[in-house]
């Protein structure tokens, strides 16, 4: 589901096509008639939707339309890739830790909007990216994979997000590919990774030694 241009939607594509993912994308869905995301799904063939939220006169009412298009499809995940609606917990209930996003900064920092140009703000030295499996809050679910980037002084958000939405690319695939895979174990708030393997030991500093 998406709203916009659609860089991850491209990413997740492409990983389909080549295989480094096992599924096939049964429908892309956009409330905005405009989204480039469509464009791009429209040139590789992938059926599309335009649902336009303003038609309903609830988020509910909005939210029933998209279950019900998306049970037509027989579809067993759910990617959201900039869909820029709240859902409610309607939708999020009709498909319990099957529905994934993407934020652009580490959670629990900045969630909501704009998390590159919050992390730009505040201040911090790292940012990054995370996966989770949506709940009902915003930003608030089980954290599947982050990546971390520096953030550097002559940073703006434009670059940051640039720096960011690279790993963005890497990152989601992955946590798709653990899922079909089935790999993923949600326990409480955390999600373990079956037949993981452990990462070398990990030191990033920034500002580093000159
Ligand atoms: C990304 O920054 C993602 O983290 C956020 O929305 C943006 C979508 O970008 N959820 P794109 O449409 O995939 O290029």
């Amino acid at each position: 589901m998406i709203s916009g241009r659609g860089t991850n939607l491209q990413a997740i594509i492409e990983s389909c096509e080549n295989e480094t993912i096992p599924c096939e994308i049964a429908l892309v869905i956009s409330n905005k008639s405009d989204a480039l995301g469509l464009v791009r799904a429209k040139s590789h063939n992938i059926p599309t939707a335009f649902v336009d939220h303003k038609k309903f006169g609830t988020r509910e009412d909005f939210e029933r339309e998209l279950i019900k298009i998306i049970r037509e499809t027989g579809a067993e995940l759910i990617c959201l890739a900039g869909f820029m609606r709240v859902l409610t917990p309607l939708f999020v209930n009709a498909f319990k830790n099957r529905i994934l996003n993407i934020h652009p900064a580490l959670l629990p920092s900045f969630p909501g909007t704009h998390g590159n140009r919050q992390a730009i703000d505040y201040g911090v030295k790292f940012s990054g990216a995370t996966v989770y499996f949506v709940d009902e809050g915003t930003d608030t679910g089980p954290i599947i994979i982050q990546a971390v980037v520096p953030v550097f002084d002559c940073d703006t958000e434009e670059t940051l997000t640039e720096r960011v939405l690279a790993q963005e690319h890497k990152i989601y695939p992955l946590a798709i590919k653990y899922f079909f895979e089935d790999r993923l174990e949600v326990k409480g708030r955390r999600v373990f990774l079956k037949k993981g393997k452990k990462m070398d030991e990990f030191s990033h500093i920034n500002p580093d030694k000159t």
